[in-house]
Parts: C-alpha cells; sequence; structure tokens
C-alpha cells in the first residue's frame, strides 16, 4: 500500500526521495508526491498514476533541496488524482501518511469550524490541518497533541516550514523507521526504500516521536518529549536481493529463488534430524498440550495455511482450522487457552491479521507468527515467531513467501505429531528427509516452465476457468487460481473436483479451461472420474499430476509432468506449474505483473 520516504543530509532530496519511492513501487500505489525544502520555502509537487510522471514534472521544474519528504499513495477516501496525492499541508506543514484516520470526519467538522478549508476527500488533509492547528513552533508538541486528538491507524512524516532541514515522523499501527546513515539520516515505512544507502535503522514503536536534523541526527522521544534510547537495527536484506538481476519480473526471479528460500528456511530448523524450533525460542514440549490450531492470514498466506490445516491434522492428528482474518475477528471465534493460533504473513503488517493476532492475545490464548519480514509489527506482538527466510519479496503476487510458509507449517506439523506421540523420533526423521528431498526437487519442477508456457499460450485469450483437485490439491487450487486472477485478470475459479456436479459444472461448455491438479497418488482414481466429467462437457483439460502416475490420454488436452514424491509432500513441487503459467499468461496478456491494478503487497488498512 501507501509508501513514505523522507531524508535530511548532504545529498538532493528527490533524488533520493524517488529512488526511494521507487523501491517501495512494489507495494502497490496510485499517485505519489514530495515535499522539499527549496531557496523558496517549502514547496510541494504530486501526480497521479506512476511515478515516472512525478519524475517527469520534478525533471520541468526542480526542487533543489537537501531535505524532504516523498509518498506513494494507494487510494482510500477519495480518488487517485494530482489534488488527493500527498503530501498534504498549509503554508505551514506538509505531511504525508500511512493508514487510515477514522474520525477524520468529526476533526474535519472541528476544524471547518475554526476557519480551515478543505480541498480534498482526503483523510490525510485532516491530519495535516490537524497538526497545523495544534502547531505553536514547537513541532514535537504539535504532533503529540494532534496524535491525542486522532483515531485509527498512521504513520507519518511531517515537515513544519519553519524547521527547515529536519523531517518528523510518528507512527501508530502502521511500520516507520528511522534509518542512520553517514552525515544523513532517513524515514521510511519500509527498509527496502534505503537499502542502498543504509542497513542500519532504528523501528519506531507506536507513539515514539523521531527527528531527523540536517546532518543526519536522529531523535527518538516519547510523546510526553522526553529522549529514548533505541537500540539499532541492522537489516538482514542485501540491495541485490530487492533488485531484478536479469530477471524480466521480480516474480519470475522469486519463483526461480524457491529452492533456495524454501532451504533457508527449514534447513537450520533441522537438528538431529527432527524438526527442533529451541533456536526460535521455543522449548521442547510447548506443543505437547496443545488441543486445536488455529490459523489465521489473508490472502495467500491463508492458502499455505490450508496446505498446513491438510498436513497438521494428517500427521499430528489436531484439529486445525484456517480463518480468513477479516472474517476471523467478527466472527467471535471460540478460543481457550488450550489452543495454539498461529498468524501468518509475508509483511507481519497486515491489517486484519494484526487485529486477529491481537484478539487472540487479548483472549490469553498462545500465539506464534510465520513472518518473513524482522521486525514487523506481527513479529513484534506474538508471543513467538517463526521467521521464513525468503528475502524481501517485491512482486505483489506472493510466490516464495508462500513457499516458506508451508515449508515451516511441514516443519510444525511433523513436531507437533512428534510431541503428542502420534509419531516416534524415527518416523519424524523419515518425515524429514522426505520434507528436504521435496525441497531438492523444486528445482525439478522449475524446469515445468516451457511446458506451462505452453499452457499460458491457450490461457490467455479465455475469460474463464476453473481449476480443480481434491485433498491437498484443492488447497493448491485455490492459490494457483488466486494467483492467476492477481496477475493476468481472468476469471477463474476453484473447486474441489468431486464438488463440481453439484451445480458449478453447468459452466462447462465447449473450450472452457480446466486446470485438473492429480498430484496425490491415493485418490487419483476419483480425481480422474471428476476430470473426465468435465471433459466430456468439452472443457479443455490441462492436467498437472506425478512424473510415474499412469493417465490415459483421454484424460487431457495437456499434461505437465512433476517429479515423483510421496503424496504428502507433493504440495512443495504442485505449486510452481501454477505460479509459472500464471506468470506467463499474465505476461502474454501484456499486464503489468509485478504491480497489477488495484492490488497493494502489504494491506495495512482493514
Ligand atoms: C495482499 C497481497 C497478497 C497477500 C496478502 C497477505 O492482499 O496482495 O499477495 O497474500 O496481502 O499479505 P501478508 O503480508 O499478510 O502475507
Amino acid at each position: 500500500m501507501c509508501g513514505i520516504v523522507g531524508y535530511s543530509g548532504k545529498q538532493q532530496a528527490v533524488r533520493i526521495l524517488l529512488e526511494g519511492l521507487s523501491a517501495l513501487e512494489y507495494r502497490g500505489y496510485d499517485s505519489a508526491g514530495v515535499s522539499v525544502f527549496t531557496d523558496h520555502g517549502l514547496c510541494t509537487t504530486k501526480s497521479a498514476g506512476r511515478l515516472a510522471f512525478l519524475a517527469e514534472r520534478l525533471g520541468e521544474r526542480p526542487l533543489p533541496g537537501f531535505c524532504g519528504i516523498g509518498h506513494t499513495r494507494w487510494a482510500t477516501h477519495g480518488e487517485p488524482s494530482d489534488r488527493n496525492a500527498h503530501p498534504h499541508g498549509t503554508e505551514r506543514v506538509s505531511l504525508v501518511h500511512n493508514g487510515i484516520i477514522e474520525n477524520y470526519a468529526e476533526l474535519k467538522a472541528m476544524l471547518s469550524g475554526k476557519g480551515y478549508l478543505f480541498e480534498t476527500q482526503t483523510d490525510t488533509e485532516v491530519a495535516a490541518k490537524t497538526v497545523d492547528y495544534c502547531y505553536d513552533g514547537d513541532p514535537i508538541a504539535a504532533i503529540r497533541k494532534a496524535c491525542g486528538m486522532m483515531e485509527g491507524s498512521y504513520a507519518f512524516g511531517v515537515l513544519f516550514a519553519d524547521h527547515p532541514g529536519k523531517v518528523y515522523g510518528t507512527r501508530l499501527n502502521s511500520p516507520l523507521l528511522a534509518a542512520v546513515g553517514e552525515g544523513e539520516g532517513f524515514l521510511a515505512s519500509d527498509i527496502s526504500a534505503v537499502l542502498s544507502y543504509t542497513k542500519n535503522y532504528y523501528a519506531l514503536e507506536h507513539g515514539e516521536i523521531v527527528t531527523i536534523d540536517a546532518d543526519g541526527k536522529i531523535t527518538v522521544t516519547d510523546m510526553e518529549g522526553c529522549p529514548i534510547e533505541k537500540e539499532l537495527l541492522t537489516a538482514q536484506w542485501d540491495v541485490e536481493q530487492a533488485q531484478k538481476n536479469g530477471f524480466d519480473h521480480f516474480m519470475r526471479k522469486e519463483i526461480f529463488e524457491q529452492p533456495t528460500a524454501l532451504y533457508n528456511t527449514v534447513h537450520p530448523r533441522i537438528i538431529g534430524g527432527v524438526p527442533d524450533f529451541s533456536h526460535d525460542g521455543i522449548a521442547p514440549g510447548f506443543f505437547k498440550d496443545i488441543t486445536r490450531i488455529q490459523m489465521v492470514a489473508c490472502g495467500t498466506a491463508s492458502y499455505a495455511g490450508c496446505i498446513g490445516k491438510n498436513i497438521i491434522e494428517k500427521l499430528a492428528r489436531v484439529p486445525a482450522e484456517v480463518d480468513i482474518a477479516s472474517e476471523f475477528r467478527y466472527r467471535d471465534p471460540i478460543l481457550d487457552p488450550t489452543q495454539l493460533v498461529v498468524v501468518i504473513s509475508q509483511s507481519g503488517e497486515t491489517a486484519d491479521t494484526l487485529a486477529a493476532l491481537r484478539l487472540a492475545k487479548k483472549q490469553g490464548v498462545k500465539t506464534l507468527a510465520i513472518v518473513n519480514v524482522a521486525g514487523s509489527t506481527i513479529a513484534r506482538e506474538a508471543d513467538i515467531v517463526l521467521y521464513t527466510y525468503a528475502g524481501p519479496e517485491i512482486a505483489v503476487a506472493s510466490t516464495k513467501a508462500y513457499s516458506v510458509q508451508t515449508g515451516v507449517l511441514y516443519l510444525l506439523a511433523i513436531r507437533v505429531a512428534l510431541e503428542k506421540g502420534r509419531i516416534g523420533e524415527e518416523k519424524a526423521k523419515e518425515l524429514v528427509s522426505g520434507l528436504l528431498d521435496a525441497i531438492e526437487k523444486t528445482n525439478a519442477a522449475l524446469l515445468t516452465d516451457e511446458a506451462a508456457k505452453a499452457m499460458a499460450a491457450i490461457m490467455k485469450d479465455v475469460e474463464d476457468c476453473f481449476f480443480i483437485g481434491r485433498g491437498a490439491d484443492f488447497a493448491l487450487c485455490r492459490e494457483g487460481s488466486l494467483k492467476l486472477k492477481e496477475i493476468s485478470y481472468i476469471h477463474s475459479e476453484a473447486y474441489e473436483a468431486g464438488e463440481l456436479k453439484h451445480g458449478t459444472i453447468s459452466l462447462i461448455t465447449d473450450g472452457v479451461p480446466v486446470i485438473a491438479l492429480a498430484t496425490q497418488t491415493a485418490l487419483l482414481p476419483k480425481t480422474i472420474s471428476n476430470i473426465k466429467e468435465t471433459r466430456a462437457r468439452g472443457a479443455q483439460v490441462l492436467l498437472i499430476c506425478k512424473e510415474s502416475d499412469e493417465i490415459g490420454e483421454d484424460v487431457y488436452d495437456h499434461i505437465i509432468r512433476l517429479p515423483d514424491l510421496d503424496d504428502l509432500f507433493a504440495p512443495i513441487t504442485g505449486v510452481i506449474p501454477l505460479q509459472l503459467m500464471a506468470y506467463h499468461t499474465a505476461v502474454a496478456r501484456g499486464c503489468d505483473v509485478d504491480k497489477p491494478r488495484n492490488l497493494a503487497k502489504s494491506v495495512t488498512v482493514e
């Protein structure tokens, strides 16, 4: 979603702000803007659309100066337009904002009564004018007072016209950090914005206010203005990891990074041949008395959870459920302290997932987070964190983050099964070796690239299709279908293969593509019957199955064969041709693969 970058130092601010915003482009946005202290005072330039439009404007009318703030906006209140783009402000204040001010209407009414005029429908203009209203020459006091009046979620970057060279920031429920350079300082909503300058940063906590001076000095205070000693953190990610490195798209690069990401995530947690989370701070025996596992996530992370449910129930015989986070918190879930709530999130900042985590904690339930971004809010707030080591995932459509989430869920399932005495150590070792073998075989699964491209040549011209499968294959179908919809804009539905005939089969007519997942050998005869039902009605069947499963040529029109694996581990390789097919289809349709329309990488509003 929205991105914030701020800078104060010796370099031209506009260049650094644009570079930083460009690194945040992957989060999704629809307009952008910057404010800079120039010789003529505080100046602002904004533009709807891509950053290139803003850069063009700044090329025509440069804003020379060494301190400024920038923003990429993902519209919530008011359409994407030049006017609604951030920064917003007054003659005295310029402000950028991530999040939503929930009581903006009341504040707007109050400020209007005091003579403030509003030009936009945005909640951010209200935030900026609230800060202006509270300002009497002391920036920190103004921010403190204004924050006391605002409800909702926010990360702010603020400039005060009479304090040139200084960038201020604060946050509530939306990430923000201050990064330390040599003689320069940065404000950013995501470390990837400034990785080419520094890896050292302070993660701001709720209610802390940061000041970055012209010489790069960073001071953090609490809301009362008392200085706070912050721990200097170092980002583990390199700038190269956040670049395309010769690939046409980030998504393609990230698909091909899956073998390494899985290895990096799974391997360190195998000790003595069995899953062991003691380096993650989980003592042996932690899972012994767990009676139920409740997973909560959004989007792709929730489909990783569906694979998790399958394997946890199969191996550990512990009931496992997956809830969509935006539903979970409002359905009055039944929770008790013998359960474990597992939240799954690449970014660690998804608002609904965070709210679900907080709800679980409030009800006294143990919480475990599977998160990719170190130091993110979910990682900080969960009782226990199992980090995934996928490195930065830039493409909006998640691929490697999904795979590493499933990798952790396999380890978790085996560990829970072991601690609950469902399996012995020998069996656990055997399962771990099966998991490692599956990870190794993701390399071979990537060789389906050409076959997936051939399927994409068919898919590119359709407007509707179906994914069908049984058991774990159905969970894969949901992810495959989401991937295709997200980036190629083709409507698709995922169906349990056996459920199709209870209604939806009426939509299967001549030529409708059915992508059939049949990696579960135990269910193969049943799945084949369901595939044949669709073929009999004219479906064009694109089948994905294992290398040596015998399947008659009358079952499919096109086929992709995956390396042989035990059914239990087949989802690890099974997702790869689905990702590749979605990718090639989107490319063939000329879609913006890495930044699909309307979508955001990290959804920090409800
Ligand atoms: C957004 C993204 C999805 C992602 C979901 C959950 O909707 O577009 O790709 O799966 O958020 O994100 P998270 O960071 O919590 O995994």
